[in-house]
């Protein structure tokens, strides 16, 4: 039954949900609101159901010059749609056009250009000046599209410019031809000028380095660089708030290095309340979604939360940071650091604290001079906890950042044009050796040269995608990102959420090469393409000498690329049944997750019906390999090296829980999965079963098939085939005994209480004799404290029951206190055990060379421990130990 007095409270809260959804109340239409079609008669909606009205001369007056309307002769199937960007207007002499205004407000001014073969002429060939306020504001110089676009592997650019109020009510643009550049012209395919808050009001930016210093935007221009929602997703123009039209880019592929931290959104009972001069500082989403460094303390101290940008030097910026606590409500909860460009921008920020109350967005504004210097400039933001506060929590947190570039003192915004990448240059290279050949000019049968011209932009632009990105992280360099709005020598976002860009860039790149056609364009952006020959040439034609494993999935082979970095090279079994899926969901995986514990996938190969990975080579193979003589085993690891390994790969596996975007359950954790390098640091592999964990709130398992491999699986999840970060956790937990007991976590071949190894530790425990099956070989290293918490925690792995088991980041905790107890013991050359560890049946499983290792294992073994349930099939991809 619902009373009137409910009712009334119902309506009162959706009315106030509604208020909350257009941003604070702020969702009115601006003053100021053209949207020009540039070079088209006709009215038309874009992609965003924004309406752009045609070139008519109405909304403007065009003077002088010459200039005429033309249509691209190519779509470019990256566009987000035909408005505004097939259309242009392109002019051979300075011209201006002059919007009436109101004189008292600022505007934004949003200029779309899509270079294209205009009438006809060489899209290269064009180098252009954008002015305003009669000259003494130079928006653009010597700009190229083409050669930004190329840069940035784009097909289209937005550049958005943050304009003081306009003299008399007349915005003036004026595009000017280079005169630097013989036969240049210049083009526009869409202009908007909005009137805007006045975004920067009285406030000032504090500069950073420089305290009780600070930068006033006043009457300066400035240029949107960046515009990211921390933690959200990408928002396109028509969920602005205040119809403003700003676009709003996810922010990971910003994030620099493996501390991605977590995302997360507002819970449903909290509701973001705009103070009144907040509502046109940031749409709803902004301040609803946050980024934060994640639950664990101990390594929220240790790094940083980064974001890193490209810019042009010589400029002063302002970074813009936009909060809103949606899970603490008192000041020193989370408190926190501020650094920009290595220098401390605040010390002790604490969003309470600045808002009194939570779920209040408020932003902080912090302005650095980026000097010029040879190759491009970074602009760094870290947040890192502070100590100094003794905070509750040891977090940070952000929701939005913007970075704006200010006109310097000659009222100067433009940089140079970006160059492209030498990778890309190189395969642009090779494109047009393709282009020489026969079949390549039959494309161009329709559309003669200018189809040529916009089919090699659109390749290249695909191409660089994957070469220039891949370059990036291939070297281990650091990846830079920038908005669409953003500019200088701002990269585009490698992909934009729901952006319609991502989408359609995707099915040019599968055109271009038969690669990728089922990976998204983040993971082929993020990794790198082998030829087949290139693969060919590192394992000399797949020589059988260089196989080093053989897993369900095929072979791996050792390999040699680019003339000394060794890789390892999986080569798919074209019969596998392991395939193509489990091929996609590596790559998806992998080429999203860069962290010191997981293996790093360098790059794939997808032709000739083969699907081959490449990764980063693990110079001393499995853990497995050094525990037992049946699992490969020359020399038996000490006791302290096993422990380290354990403490890498727990580290490994609670960033997937934790730390990328959405929790990653690794479903075969096993000591074939867990590599070692040359140094000896442990990496999680193999990630062809992966599952991305539950995301949505409440839902705390996924329902799937059950896999894995036998032995290592978690009874819980068998029995219920739900999915939890627990059953990594199980699995874990045999890995953990295998290491102390050096044998399989299955060995058929004993007597049947003690095939397998979890239920066989679990029995000595509650014996009392576990201490008996310690790897004989381990003897005289172990002190009893560290054995005694090891056994503990990798008991609780063993757990029943999924919540009775620790989380990773507690098994990560307690392994490291077993660590210290140990070095404690060793530094006092004290209390070892275990004494007398030599019952027959710890030799006998040491002894594992009589013993069959899980190969052949079929479904008649099985069936003693399935209850009865047709294991054959489940486990149809057991494979021998020795790969992985
Ligand atoms: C204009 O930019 C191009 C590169 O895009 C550069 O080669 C040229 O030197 C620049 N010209 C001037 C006058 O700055
Ligand atoms: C944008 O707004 C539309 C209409 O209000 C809505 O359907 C859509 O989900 C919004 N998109 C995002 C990314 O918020
Ligand atoms: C919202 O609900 C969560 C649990 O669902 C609770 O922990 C939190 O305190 C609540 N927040 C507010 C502001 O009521
Ligand atoms: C900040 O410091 C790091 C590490 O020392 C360095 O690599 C980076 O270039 C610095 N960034 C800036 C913008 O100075
Ligand atoms: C975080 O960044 C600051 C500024 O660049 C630097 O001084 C500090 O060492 C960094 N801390 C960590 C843990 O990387
Ligand atoms: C930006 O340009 C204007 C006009 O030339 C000038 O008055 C202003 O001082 C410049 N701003 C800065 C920060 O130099």
């Amino acid at each position: 039954m619902i009373t009137d007095g409910h009712l009334l409270l119902l309506i009162l809260s959706i009315s106030h949900v509604l208020a909350a959804l257009a941003g604070g109340g702020g969702g009115n239409v601006p003053a100021d609101s053209i949207l020009l079609n540039s070079g088209s008669t006709e009215d038309a909606i874009d992609a965003d159901g924004r309406t752009w009205a045609g070139d008519r001369n109405d909304k403007y007056r065009l003077s002088s010059g010459n200039s005429s309307p033309s249509t691209a002769p190519y779509q470019d199937p990256s566009l987000p749609s035909q408005t505004p960007y097939m259309s242009a207007r392109v002019f051979t002499a300075a011209s201006t056009y002059e919007f009436s205004v109101s004189a008292k407000t600022h505007h934004y001014v949003r200029l779309h250009f899509y270079p294209a073969a205009y009438n006809g002429q060489d899209p290269a060939g064009s180098y252009f000046d954008v002015t305003t306020a009669d000259g003494s504001i130079t928006l653009l110089r010597n700009f190229s599209a083409f050669a930004t676009v190329k840069a940035l592997t784009q097909a289209y650019i937005i550049r958005e410019f943050y304009l003081p109020p306009a003299a008399g009510g007349v915005l003036r643009l004026t595009f000017t031809p280079s005169v630097a550049h013989k036969g240049s012209y210049a083009f526009v395919n869409g202009i908007e000028v909005l009137s805007a808050p006045d975004i920067y009001g009285s406030g000032a930016a504090s500069l950073v380095g420089f305290s009780g210093q600070d930068v006033t935007v006043g009457s300066s221009a400035v240029q949107t660089m960046f515009r990211l929602n921390v933690g959200g997703q990408f928002l396109p123009p028509g969920n602005d708030t205040g119809g403003l039209g700003r676009t709003w880019y996810d922010d990971s592929p910003y994030i620099f290095g493996a501390a991605f931290g977590i995302t997360y959104a507002a819970e449903k009972n909290v509701t973001v309340r705009y103070p009144p001069e907040a509502r046109e500082m940031a749409p709803l989403d902004v301040y609803a979604s946050a980024r934060s460094m994640g639950p664990d303390p101990q390594v929220n101290m240790n790094t940083n939360l980064t974001w890193a940008f490209q810019v042009d030097g010589g400029f002063m910026y302002v970074v813009r940071l936009h909060f809103c606590e949606l899970q603490m409500s008192k000041i020193n909860q989370r408190v926190f650091d501020i650094y920009i460009n290595n220098q401390t921008a605040v010390a002790g920020a604490d969003v309470v604290g600045w808002t009194l109350s939570p779920a209040v967005p408020v932003h902080k504004d912090y302005a650095v001079y980026v000097a010029d210097g040879p190759g491009s400039e970074e602009l760094w933001v870290a947040l890192h906890p502070s100590m100094a506060s003794k905070a509750e929590y040891y977090d940070a947190v952000l929701n939005g950042l913007e970075v704006f570039k200010m006109n310097d003192t000659a009222g100067n915004l433009a940089g140079p044009n970006p160059s492209p990448s030498t990778m890309l240059t190189e395969a642009e290279e090779r494109e047009a050796a393709a282009a020489a050949t026969p079949q390549f000019s039959s494309s161009s049968s329709g559309g003669g040269r200018s189809g040529v011209i916009g089919g090699a932009a659109g390749g290249a632009a695909a191409l660089g995608l994957v070469f220039a990105i891949c370059f990036a992280v291939y070297s281990r360099k650091r990846r830079v990102g920038g908005a669409a709005s953003g500019g200088g020598s701002g990269w585009l976002p490698l992909y934009g959420g729901g952006s319609s860009n991502a989408t359609t860039s995707r099915s040019t790149i599968s055109g271009k090469s038969s690669a990728s056609s089922h990976l998204s364009s983040l993971a082929v952006s993020l990794c790198r393409h082998f030829s087949i020959a290139e693969i060919k040439q590192a394992t000399r034609n797949f020589d059988e000498s260089l196989v080093i494993g053989v897993g369900g999935f095929g072979k791996v082979y050792k390999g040699v690329v680019d003339g000394g970095t060794k890789v390892a090279i999986k080569r798919s079994n074209p019969s596998s049944e392991q395939g193509v899926h489990e091929f996609q969901t590596e790559i998806e995986m992998l080429s999203k997750l860069r962290h010191r514990h997981l293996v790093s996938l360098i790059g794939y190969c997808e032709e000739n019906e083969e699907m081959i990975l490449v990764y980063d080579y693990m110079a001393h193979g499995t853990l497995r390999e050094h525990l037992y003589k049946g699992g490969g085993c020359k020399s038996p690891l000490p006791w302290k090296q096993r422990l380290e390994i354990c403490i890498g790969a727990a580290r490994g596996l609670h960033y997937l829980h934790t730390g990328a975007k959405y929790p990653i359950i690794h479903r075969d954790v096993k000591t074939t999965n867990i590599l070692v390098d040359e140094k000896w640091v442990a990496k999680v592999s193999d990630f062809g079963l992966s599952k991305t964990g539950p995301s949505a709130i409440g839902q705390t398992h996924v329902s799937t098939v059950v896999k894995g491999s036998f032995g290592y699986l978690d009874p819980e999840y068998f029995r219920r085939q739900q999915l939890t970060d627990k059953s990594d956790v199980y699995s874990f937990g045999v890995v953990l005994f295998e290491v102390l007991c050096a044998r399989p976590a299955l060995n058929p071949s004993l007597p049947r209480e003690q095939v397998s190894l979890a239920d066989w530790t679990l029995h000595c425990k509650r014996k009392g004799t576990l201490e008996d099956i310690v790897d004989p070989s381990l003897r005289g290293q172990i002190s009893a404290e560290c054995l005694k918490k090891f056994i503990a925690t990798a008991e609780k792995c063993l757990a029943d029951h999924g919540v009775d088991r620790p989380a990773m980041g507690d098994v990560l905790w307690n392994l490291e206190f077993a660590l210290q107890l140990q070095e404690t013991a060793d530094g006092g050359g004290a209390g070892v055990v275990p004494e007398g560890a030599s019952s027959p049946s710890a030799a006998a499983a040491a002894d594992g060379s009589s013993h069959r290792t899980g190969e052949s294992l079929g479904g008649s073994e099985m069936s003693e421990e399935s209850d009865g349930l047709n294991t054959s099939a489940v486990f149809s991809q057991l494979i021998n130990p020795k790969g992985r």
